[in-house]
């Protein structure tokens, strides 16, 4: 059974009371695994996407690309889902229930479950409840799921189609063209903001385990054998919480270490990797996740992919779901490209020009005509054309045209000697990716924000969100809707709003009322117009973490309040 956590509990209700997260189509009964965002939800979503392709676009140059979230059959056969893009799944004898046979495991107890063969997960089961029911699971049958959803396209569904697990396959796809978009230069990169499909087995985590989701990923492309980021600079003295293999082998908990530390101590394999660790713990402080409730865990041998270089997850704590996965960064070599280049007979080469062209001594292989001729008559050109690229041995070579293969003997050709200019050489580009969960994401800057304190008899619920993500950016109150408070009120919001604020003009109820109601969804500040302010032009300024006030002249707001939300100025601390 899952452990019960007060705090999910009333995240998730306060997020449901105050239009941030609802239930897809509840008046149907809603499925397990998909969410709405409400108005004040998808707001916060786009600032934490905003704040993403501000680092991402902005700061690396990444240019991003949209592609469609239903992808034809041949991509995933390529990237490796269709065969082997799966769960194991296991259906509770007595409830019905599927159940995810690893999370089973681990739940009663059991490490690196997700490991394990479809046999021995069966073994473990059996004397574990079930989930669901609570009944003992029992002698049960663990079988492989493919989480891909599969659709046809176009009428008679010939085509097969597949809704997208991921996005990055786009990027896969459309390599060749954006590498002339980049001017045949390395490194470059892209990334691509977008829905993800995935048909999760038993999706009972509320926004952690979706079966549609939104992922920002990127993809930088860079040479295998320069993986020095060339701004490292940037962030080799951040100090990162990290758990490497070793730490986690010997029991022991994350250090911070800077990354410049862990690429010279080679816990990280490399610039590359260790600066998008960086930068994801940049983003993720930024957008409220606590420092202590955030560390950097290095895949184990038997879970990294066999290609992958360097593996590194950031985990979020969650006071219901523990250590969660948020966001993996990986160095995946040269796997896609090879992969797609495989099977679509594309080339994903790129030609690296020599700074300076050098000469080397080659062998040639000249074809004998005057043999060729006589013996493969039409053919004989294409044969001297294969020979020419191919590479014999002592005892000649074994050449392709068309579809048949001819074994030739090394009467047929000369090899000489020849000195030859070298301006470049080709390589396949490796792939470092930085994969962020859009939704993981804003459920624990939701969790780690969300505080509760007793003022005045009362209590008073507060998200503690940074300025940056808080949906609503300033609440203006008339403290009564009459005697041209309203108006002056309205004014201010109107105002703020030309500046690209979002203002929330709220007049119901209470004063006292409508401070909780923006504490609530975070509002960072409040402006309330009181009678004062027909005497003075000054109006209050109240900061939400501490409640203090100040007075700020109704001139100046706007441009106050935006050095507030920049961070170019700082609210007067509380007097002691
Ligand atoms: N291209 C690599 C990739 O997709 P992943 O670890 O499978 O890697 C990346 O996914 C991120 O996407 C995860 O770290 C997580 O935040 C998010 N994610 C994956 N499955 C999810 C699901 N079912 N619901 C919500 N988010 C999910």
């Amino acid at each position: 059974m899952e452990p019960k956590s007060d705090r999910f509990e009333k995240v998730m209700d306060l997020a449901r009371r105050r239009g941030f997260v609802w239930p897809t189509a509840e008046c149907y009964g809603a499925v397990a695994g998909f969410i709405d965002y409400g108005p004040l939800g998808a707001m916060m979503k786009r600032r934490i996407e905003d704040l993403w392709r501000q680092l991402y676009v902005i700061q690396e140059g990444y240019y991003e690309i949209e592609c469609p979230t239903i992808g034809q059959e041949a991509i995933f056969i390529a990237s490796g889902h269709v065969k082997g893009f799966s769960d194991k799944m296991c259906e509770c004898p007595h409830c019905g229930e599927y159940l995810r046979a690893d999370h089973v495991a681990e739940g009663g107890g059991v490490a690196g479950a997700a490991t394990m063969t479809e046999e021995v997960l069966a073994e473990i089961l059996s004397p574990l409840p079930c989930p669901s029911c609570g009944e003992i699971l029992g002698r049960v049958g663990v079988f492989s799921f493919n989480l891909m959803f599969q659709t046809g396209i176009g009428p008679g569904s010939q085509r097969k189609g597949y809704l997208r697990p991921e996005t990055a396959q786009g990027m896969f796809t459309d390599f060749t063209r954006l590498l002339r978009f980049y001017r045949d230069r390395l490194p470059f990169g892209t990334v691509q903001i977008g829905k993800s499909y995935r048909n999760e087995i038993s999706p009972r985590q509320g926004m952690i385990r979706l079966r549609e989701f939104t992922q920002a990923e990127a993809e930088i492309f860079v040479h295998p054998n320069e993986k020095d980021h060339p701004f490292f600079s940037r962030y080799a003295n951040r100090a990162v919480p990290l758990l490497s293999i070793r730490q986690q082998q010997e029991g022991l908990p994350a250090e911070p270490m800077t990354m410049e530390a862990a690429v010279r101590g080679k816990v990280i394999a490399n610039e590359y990797v260790a600066y998008y660790l960086a930068v994801t713990h940049e983003i993720l402080t930024r957008i409220g996740v606590r420092k202590d409730r955030l560390r950097f865990r290095q895949h184990l041998p038997d879970e990294r992919a066999h290609y992958a270089e360097d593996c590194w997850d950031a985990e979020v704590l969650s006071e219901r779901f523990g250590w969660v996965e948020t966001v993996g960064i990986a160095d995946r070599t040269d796997y896609d490209l090879r992969a797609h280049e495989k099977h679509s007979g594309e080339s994903f080469m790129v030609h690296i020009p020599l700074d300076k062209p050098r000469t080397e001594v080659r062998n040639r292989v000249v074809p004998d005509m005057g043999k060729l001729g006589p013996r493969f008559r039409g053919k004989a050109k294409s044969v001297a054309d294969a020979l020419e690229t191919a590479e014999p041995g002592p005892d000649g070579v074994t050449i392709r045209v068309g579809d048949e293969e001819i074994a030739i003997g090394p009467d047929l050709y000369t090899v000489r000697d020849e000195v030859v200019e070298v301006r470049g050489y080709d390589i396949r580009p490796h792939v470092i990716e930085p994969s962020y969960g859009i939704d993981r994401m804003i459920y624990m800057a939701l969790e780690h924000a969300y505080d509760e304190e007793v003022v005045e008899g009362e209590v008073r619920r507060v998200l503690r969100f940074p300025p940056r993500i808080a949906p609503v950016q300033v609440a203006v109150l008339p403290l009564m809707a009459r005697d041209g408070l309203d108006m002056t009120a309205r004014e201010i919001a109107t105002d703020l709003g030309r500046a690209g604020i979002l203002a929330e003009y709220d007049d119901s109820g209470a004063i006292g009322r409508r401070y909780r109601r923006q504490d609530e969804i975070g509002t960072p500040y409040a402006v309330t117009v009181d009678y004062q302010t027909r005497d003075d032009r000054t109006v209050t300024v109240r900061e939400r973490d501490t409640m203090c006030q100040v007075r700020v002249p109704v001139s100046r707001i706007t441009e106050y309040l935006s050095a507030l939300l920049s961070g170019r100025e700082e609210f007067p601390a509380a007097p002691a």
